[in-house]
């Protein structure tokens, strides 16, 4: 690996797909400057030295959110990732690109981004003020602590890298996913919006699919938590009407944890999947326990912590 005067050749290994040939690698060499993003890299590729190559970008300056892809594994945006960035975190000067997991193909890093859309337009993205505002006969200002709840959930630039990240959404086809739930929390803490009830039916169920993994927090470009969005949209469920199963399960499983927390400092697994569950439950999953040989760790008798009550006091706020 060479980076002189914070210069280096980088042989760039880009997954390609059509429909005729189905995926395959194509390998570009080109020279890069501290100031190369994957963007500039792409453009270079695509104007020097092969046109078929396809990839979209458009603002080059993180705002647009049209250039998500892989780099190395990791889904980035290609405009705000520089090429030598990348060298030195792996040490290496081969570097693959490839297109965003979960989407459709369409033709080499392009992907079809019509799921996330529709997805996007399922919680409904933007404010229902009331018929007096709309009238002109009454001003509704935001609160500034109001907005400053909000601000963070505002800034999603519609990339897609949370979703292509997101395993329950691969796994789920009823769960929304982390764009969405950003988006659709943004509207459901605005108190100016009027449609908190229809909010609600379409968020919180889905709310309580997500498996907290966490990958939406760590790949978004702009630092949105969509995760996060979730835990504060989960918190409205005693709003809902009509609970769904999914929803008293979550609601359920949320009270276990914190009893046994508040009871013993812990999180007794044994307990915790009795209360959730119920016995029936509870009986399938310790067969599955022991068919993989785990029932062991789930029997284990956890001993209570000491100075439980700074716990509880921790518990009360
Ligand atoms: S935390 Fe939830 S929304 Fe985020 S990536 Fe994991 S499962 Fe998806
Ligand atoms: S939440 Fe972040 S990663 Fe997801 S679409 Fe919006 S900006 Fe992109
Ligand atoms: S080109 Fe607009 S976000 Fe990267």
């Amino acid at each position: 690996m060479s980076l002189k005067n914070e210069e280096a050749e980088v042989i760039i290994k880009v997954k390609r797909y059509t429909q005729e040939k189905g995926f395959y690698w194509q390998e570009y060499k080109l020279k890069v400057d501290r100031f190369t993003q994957f963007t500039e890299a792409l453009r270079r590729i695509k104007s020097e030295q092969d046109p078929t190559l396809a990839y979209r970008a458009s603002c080059h300056m993180a705002v647009c959110g049209s250039c998500g892809m892989k780099i190395n594994g990791e889904p980035k945006l290609a405009c705000k990732t520089l090429v030598l960035d990348v060298i030195k975190k792996y040490g290496s000067n081969v570097i693959t690109i490839e297109p965003m997991d979960y989407f459709k193909p369409v033709k080499d890093l392009v992907v079809d981004l019509d799921d996330f859309y529709n997805r996007m337009h399922k919680v409904k993205p933007r404010l229902y003020p009331s018929n007096e505002v709309l009238e002109g006969k009454a001003e509704h200002r935001l609160k500034p602590e109001d907005q400053k709840v909000l601000w963070k959930f505002a800034q999603c630039i519609w990339c897609g890298l949370c979703v292509s990240a997101c395993p329950a959404v691969q796994e789920d086809p009823e769960f929304l996913g982390p764009a969405a739930h950003a988006k659709g929390f943004r509207f459901l803490a605005d108190p100016r919006d009027t449609i908190t009830e229809e909010r609600l039916k379409i968020l919180i169920d889905s709310a309580w699919r997500c498996t907290y993994c966490y990958m939406c927090y760590n790949v978004c470009p702009r630092d949105i938590e969509p995760v996060t969005a979730i835990k504060k949209t989960r918190a409205f469920s005693r709003l809902a009407k009509d609970k769904t199963e999914v929803i008293k399960t979550g609601e359920k499983h949320t009270e276990a944890v914190h009893s046994s927390i508040f009871d013993s400092g812990k999180i007794m697994g044994s307990r915790v999947y009795l209360s959730t569950y119920g016995l029936l439950g509870s009986m399938k999953e310790m067969i599955f326990l022991m068919q993989s040989g785990k029932l062991k760790y789930a029997l284990v008798k956890e001993k209570a912590v000491e100075n439980i009550q700074e716990v509880r006091k921790l518990l009360r706020g």
